[in-house]
């Protein structure tokens, strides 16, 4: 029996994989990096982040940043299908660190932005605080389905949940993109630029929509 060749599509699969795969590998790294690092040092001549001589602010956003980095290393695993099938219990311990990680990381986001702000002020602490609530959100529903067996829902929500997660990464590559392309016109290091103001929102929304259209196709194809 010969080798079948795998056909463009499975390419183009494997492809798209590699591509997303490795800037959250170096993302999350980046994160667990700095998370740790600012749990454990003195972190204030090196990033306006760290808050001198407070421990909360430096606690939620720190944290925020190493969980960060675990959500982001796990949540992938969630989607393949032979490994939700043959090995469902780890589905199950990962599936709970996930929540118990998004509920942390969403908290200590919002924490943050409620003691100190983000950089930018009002607008940015708006963008981001509803991103906040929106991943709170998500990851509750998620869990709450898979405890009540529901599993079409818990499905959707998990996948609201991955959408979440990689704005984080989002955020990150719209800049890097944009600053190739353009140099960085409308941005600045307040990050108060027209290009910065519209990614307050544009890191996340977009692509929830998207998912949102994209979930109720699939509920009509399946229920035709
Ligand atoms: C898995 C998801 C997430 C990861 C991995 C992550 C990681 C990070 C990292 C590494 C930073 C440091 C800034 C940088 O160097 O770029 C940061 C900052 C920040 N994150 Fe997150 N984050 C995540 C989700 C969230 C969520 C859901 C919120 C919303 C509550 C949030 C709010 C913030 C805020 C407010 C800052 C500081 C922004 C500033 O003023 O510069 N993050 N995050």
């Amino acid at each position: 029996m010969g080798h079948r060749i795998p056909g463009f599509m499975t390419m183009m699969k494997l492809t798209g994989v590699v591509l997303l795969a490795v800037p959250m590998l170096g993302f999350a790294v980046y994160s667990a990096r700095f998370g740790l690092r600012g749990l454990g040092l003195d972190l204030s001549q090196e990033t306006y982040i760290y808050t001198p001589d407070k421990v909360w602010p430096n606690l939620a956003i720190f944290s925020h940043m190493a969980l960060g980095a675990v959500v982001m290393g796990f949540v992938p695993l969630q989607l393949v299908r032979q490994l939700r099938h043959r090995v469902p219990w780890l589905h199950r311990m990962t599936g709970r660190v996930i929540v118990a990680g998004s509920i942390i990381v969403a908290l200590g986001g919002l924490v943050y932005i409620g003691l100190r702000g983000t950089i930018a002020g009002p607008l940015m602490d708006v963008g981001f605080a509803l991103y906040g609530l929106l991943m709170l959100g998500a990851a509750v529903q998620t869990f709450r389905h898979a405890r009540a067996g529901a599993i079409e829902q818990h499905s959707e929500w998990a996948l609201r949940l991955f959408v979440l997660v990689m704005g984080s990464l989002i955020f990150r590559l719209h800049y890097v993109i944009w600053y190739i392309l353009t140099d960085g016109l409308w941005s600045n290091e307040a990050l108060t630029g027209p290009f910065d103001q519209v990614q307050y929102f544009a890191f996340y929304l977009p692509y929830l929509i998207g998912l949102e259209l994209w979930i109720r196709r699939r509920r009509v194809l399946r229920a035709a």
